[in-house]
């Protein structure tokens, strides 16, 4: 399955944000600064321009140290960038988080992106049930309706029912990343970042979260990867962004 990522500028002039489309990077340039080493410049990434559409699954490609995980963090706003635009398709309108206010990126991971990390978060003390409901309860669910769907998504990812009363802090590395993986696939928000989702997952796993991945997908949520097993990245990927051809350095632009 292939598509056109480029952008036709001309169909929505206003926001600049083409049609159909949850997410679209234009032109980025990001640069660390390094406080602790009398503030020299790290540039990472210029020019980073790609599009993600509804309903498709955008893989982040690149050697490591290439700036996969920078792009993601920029999308889910916990980076800032340079400059360019990072447009969000946001609650009927058009959000760029390059320039949004903190109370908008809350609003926006609130209603909008979803953002499963390699590792869980692990709160102490709540249990694995209450911490794939969350999501829901925070966006006004019923806390017993929360609980249930939390339910069915522990089970089908194979966390034994003795299991969900129990803070999921002294789980195995593969049941914490299963927990966090029904935590950000409970909720129907209609862009999902994964970074490396599956990285310690067996076989049977693997392919639970390449059907949840599916079916988000033919709901129409749009998905931005980053996947190490290659298996799971050629079940689910409709485009590759080869991270490293933005890559600063490379292209003699250092700022
Ligand atoms: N907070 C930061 N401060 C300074 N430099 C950073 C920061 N985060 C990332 N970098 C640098 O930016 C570059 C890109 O890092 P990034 O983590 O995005 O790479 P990656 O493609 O995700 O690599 P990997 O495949 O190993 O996870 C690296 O050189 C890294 O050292
Ligand atoms: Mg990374």
């Amino acid at each position: 399955m292939t598509y056109d990522m480029t952008h036709d500028l001309t169909h929505d002039m206003g926001t600049g944000m083409p049609p159909d489309t949850m997410l679209s990077v234009q032109d980025v340039r990001k640069t660390f600064t390094l406080h602790l080493q009398q503030s020299q410049r790290l540039p990472v990434l210029s020019g980073l321009t790609f599009d993600v559409p509804r309903g498709r699954c955008v893989v982040l490609g690149g050697e490591s140290g290439s700036g996969k995980s920078t792009v993601m963090k920029m999308v889910y706003g916990n980076y800032g960038a340079d400059s360019g635009r990072i447009l969000l398709s946001h609650q009927g309108g058009v959000l760029d988080l390059v320039t949004a206010q903190p109370r908008e990126v809350l609003a926006a991971r609130r209603s909008t992106v979803g953002y499963v990390s390699q590792f869980l978060r692990a709160v102490p003390r709540v249990p694995a049930l209450d911490v794939v409901a969350e999501p829901l309860v925070e966006r006004g669910a019923d806390r017993e309706e929360a609980r249930e769907r939390a339910g069915v998504m522990l089970a089908r990812l194979s966390i034994p029912e003795r299991l969900w009363a129990l803070p999921p802090a002294t789980f195995s590395g593969g049941e914490q990343q299963r927990v966090n993986i029904a935590r950000g696939f409970v909720t129907e928000r209609p862009l999902l970042l994964l970074d490396e989702p599956t990285a310690s997952l067996d076989a049977r796993n693997r392919g639970v979260v390449i059907e949840l991945i599916r079916e988000r997908l033919a709901e129409g949520v749009g998905m931005l990867g980053i996947f190490h097993d290659a298996d799971v990245r050629e079940a689910v990927a409709d485009a590759t962004v080869d991270v490293h051809s933005f890559t600063a350095a490379r292209q003699g632009s250092l700022a």
